[in-house]
């Protein structure tokens, strides 16, 4: 086998103002590999992922592709058929069509005309070859999550790269979609596709990857075969501490009415007779596999959606239902799923996004006193140790774990009664994880009832008690103290004792 690196980058230098993002960063990755780039928030990978696709100059050093000079910035298609990337953001365009999307500004012409039959026929070919089962006439921005990364690689395959970048390409995936994910990459893989892999699933990379290369604080620390790192060395390499015990958390439960009380509550298809209380300082978890209903459920708390029957009070009141603001009037805090949608405005600064659920406590009417937001969000910043240089920097220049705090930030400062998370820690680091849901278990101290809808166990753990939503219904309840095997179990709807 050849041992021409299939990317090398040499000593890269990167910075966005005072920010530090690559420091003297190498990267060195041979062919046939399945290699991880693990990092904490903020460590600097999605900017090296950036300029190992041509979306980035370095300020210097050197990248090399299959042991070539990197081509000029402006040469996208040299740039396509070298490497391929799945970004942590998207770049497919909803309101096109599957077919449009893969074959974006090369649909065959005559006459200036797009001949669209055999634009078509061409994407379907495509997919079959890379065995992705997607009608192509389909929107976009209809397929699942799954289907559209699956769209994109098979897209860059095309272009003949055979070097895959994966940019945490299971944060928003069920674990069924996640193993479907790993038995493509087997197949790439077996088809001579090199990969560099990004996760803050740290199992995720003693699952499926053959080498390890760690950054922190912008510099690389280490690369080592995965099989030589023990987990515990992983996290000290990547944190720069030795392992810290997580302490366990004493249960905040208070007596006296409810915080949150769910009675019969339906939504056609979706979830079915649900009831279930939260009393004040308590924390409940949620857990299900895709199509259990839990997010829609979750979902239907915060006004995002209305149930077709069946009641929700918090503090004995009833929301109106179906009305985001009026969640937020009757004090419920939440982190939706899809952060990018319904979690905050890219363009606007973190302060305005920190602030904007508790404008109206801010100044009357609609002027905002500015120094006021800017020492509330500085406030938000320290507590939740966004990594940015100031308020006033837009999110969308955030790295995509510290975007996350900025949405949990949001949450905390409206000081919820009832707070609902929906995988709040998605693409969160593991140290800042552990973090976060201390700050969550935190407001419960204070006295707010806390829902955690989760497919990670890991935001679980802290729950008092764990309810399981088996297609749309609730079917087991678990104290704390459950073991891995009793909640996936409950998930499949199987039971262990039978
Ligand atoms: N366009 C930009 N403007 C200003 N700062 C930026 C910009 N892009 C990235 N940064 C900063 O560079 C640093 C590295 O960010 P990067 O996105 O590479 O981190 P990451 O390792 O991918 O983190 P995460 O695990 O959270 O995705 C961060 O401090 C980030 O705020
Ligand atoms: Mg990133």
């Amino acid at each position: 086998m050849s041992t021409v690196p299939v990317v090398e980058a040499h000593q890269i230098v990167k910075r966005y103002g005072a920010t530090v993002a690559l420091d003297h960063a190498d990267l060195s990755v041979l062919p046939g590999q399945t290699h991880a780039l693990v990092g904490r928030n903020g460590a600097g990978k999605s900017t090296l992922v950036s300029i190992l696709t041509g979306l980035t100059e370095p300020d210097s050093g050197t990248v090399r592709l299959d042991g070539q000079p990197a081509p000029g910035l402006s040469d996208r298609d040299a740039w396509r058929a070298r490497v391929a990337c799945v970004y942590q953001r998207s770049t497919i365009i909803p309101e096109l069509s599957v077919a449009e999307n893969l074959l974006l500004n090369r649909q065959e012409t005559r006459g200036g005309l797009i001949r669209w039959r055999s634009v078509r026929r061409a994407a379907t070919e495509l997919l079959e070859r890379w065995s992705v089962d997607v009608d192509v006439r389909r929107p976009a921005g209809e397929l699942s999550v799954e289907q559209r990364q699956f769209v994109e690689i098979a897209r860059s395959l095309s272009f003949g790269a055979r070097f895959v970048i994966l940019d945490e390409p299971t944060a928003q995936l069920d674990g069924a979609a996640i193993t479907r994910l790993f038995g493509h990459i087997a197949e790439l893989q077996r088809q001579g596709v090199t990969f560099l892999f990004i996760s803050h699933h740290l199992q995720e990379v003693y699952e499926i990857c053959d080498t390890v290369t760690v950054y922190r604080d912008a510099r690389h620390i280490l690369t080592t075969p995965v099989a030589q790192l023990p987990k515990a060395d992983l996290v000290a390499a990547m944190t720069g501490e030795n392992a810290v015990a997580t302490e366990t958390r004493t249960t905040s439960v208070q007596s006296g009415s409810p915080v949150l009380q769910v009675r019969e509550l339906s939504l056609d298809s979706r979830y079915d007779n649900v009831s279930f209380d939260i009393a004040p300082g308590e924390i409940v978890g949620l857990a299900g596999a895709g199509a259990s209903g839990k997010t829609e459920l979750a979902e239907t708390l915060t006004g995002l959606r209305k149930a077709d029957t069946g009641t929700i009070l918090v503090a004995d009141r009833s929301p109106r239902p179906g009305d985001v603001p009026a969640a937020l009037a009757a004090g419920i805090g939440f982190v939706p799923e899809d952060r990018h949608h319904q979690g905050f405005v890219p363009e606007m600064s973190i302060a305005d996004n920190t602030t904007m659920t508790v404008m109206d406590r801010l100044g009357p009417g609609i002027f905002v006193r500015a120094g006021e937001r800017d020492r509330l969000a500085g406030t938000m910043i320290t507590r939740l140790e966004v990594k940015t240089p100031g308020p006033q920097l837009p999110v969308s220049a955030l790295s995509g774990g510290n975007q996350q705090k900025v949405v949990m930030a949001r949450a905390l400062a409206v000081d919820p009664r009832l707070l609902v998370l929906i995988t709040p820690t998605a693409g969160v680091d593991v140290r800042s994880k552990d973090f976060l849901l201390g700050k969550v278990a935190e407001a419960a101290a204070e006295g707010t009832a806390v829902l955690i809808a989760s497919d990670e166990l890991d935001d679980l753990r802290l729950c008092d008690r764990l309810l399981v939503m088996v297609h749309g219904e609730l079917t087991t309840e678990l104290p704390a103290g459950w073991q891995d095997r009793e909640v996936v179990a409950a998930m499949e709807g199987v039971d262990l004792d039978a």
